[in-house]
């Protein structure tokens, strides 16, 4: 699945009066990024899930996904009550299976290994799946994202939704993979202070049953909900670009 919804408060006057998501990032829409990223790890079957104001501009935009070698499933979250939320969306289309999620401000840029490693672990996901998987990045400004909290053998203890004093430099990206429990786990889950249904408090249910495990990723990534980010999200797109030109 793919999570478009959201207001881009961050990325205001710019969002006004478009998506988050539709802003072009160097020579595409950003929403083309996380979608090529999950087609190359053969995931070809998608639900986009996005407000209802911009719905229709997701759809005008991709289609049926033909044309990016997908197929997309289109639905709406009424109001932006947080990622976990939109992501509890997805239950119906998952019909009982595992689903690996991306947030859709979300560029990865890995060289080909690290492409193919993380596609056997998704494909060993989807084969057995068995609690959560994230993705995690070492980052220098971990206090703008979830955070990993590593516990004395090593292992995650929890995570932190944008500490003020991190525990740790390791941030959540906006790739998961969950089992079919992701869905009661968003149904029990509280709002946090920002108002919203987390997807770091459902990572923290995984880690309470102990059915979390981790990646942490060696290649380029970046979100792009701020204007920062949106810039170093430019420079990671012409990379890529650059590389398919060749
Ligand atoms: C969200 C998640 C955060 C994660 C980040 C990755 O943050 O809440 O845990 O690290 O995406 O992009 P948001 O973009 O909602 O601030």
């Amino acid at each position: 699945m793919i999570l478009a919804g959201g207001n881009g408060t961050r990325l205001r006057p710019i969002t006004n009066v478009t998506n988050k998501h539709l802003l072009p990032v160097y020579d595409k829409p950003m929403i083309y990024y996380p979608l090529n990223f999950l087609a190359g790890l053969g995931i070809k079957d998608l639900i986009l899930i996005s407000g209802r104001e911009f719905a229709g501009d997701f759809a005008n935009l991709l289609g049926d996904g033909s044309e990016l070698g997908v197929d997309i499933t289109y639905k709406v979250q009424e109001k932006p009550m947080g990622i976990a939320h939109a992501a509890g969306i997805a239950e119906k289309f998952a019909g009982g299976d595992s689903i690996i999620t991306i947030l859709g401000d979300n560029l990865f840029y890995v060289g080909k290994g690290e492409k193919e490693a993380i596609r056997k672990l998704v494909r060993e996901f989807d084969a057995h799946p068995d609690g959560a998987y994230v993705f995690l990045k070492e980052v220098a400004d971990p206090e703008r994202f979830g955070v990993a909290v590593f516990g004395n053998d090593g292992s995650i203890v929890g995570f932190e939704e944008k500490p003020k004093v991190p525990k740790s430099n390791y941030a959540l990206t906006g790739l998961y993979m969950y089992d079919n429990t992701l869905f009661e786990k968003v149904r029990k889950l509280k709002p946090s202070w920002r108002g919203e249904l987390e997807l770091t408090d459902v990572n923290n249910a995984y880690v309470a049953e102990k059915k979390l495990k981790h990646y942490i990723l060696k290649g380029d990534w970046t979100d792009a909900g701020t204007f920062d980010t949106l810039v170093k999200a430019n420079v990671i797109a012409k990379e890529i670009s650059d590389k398919e030109q060749k």
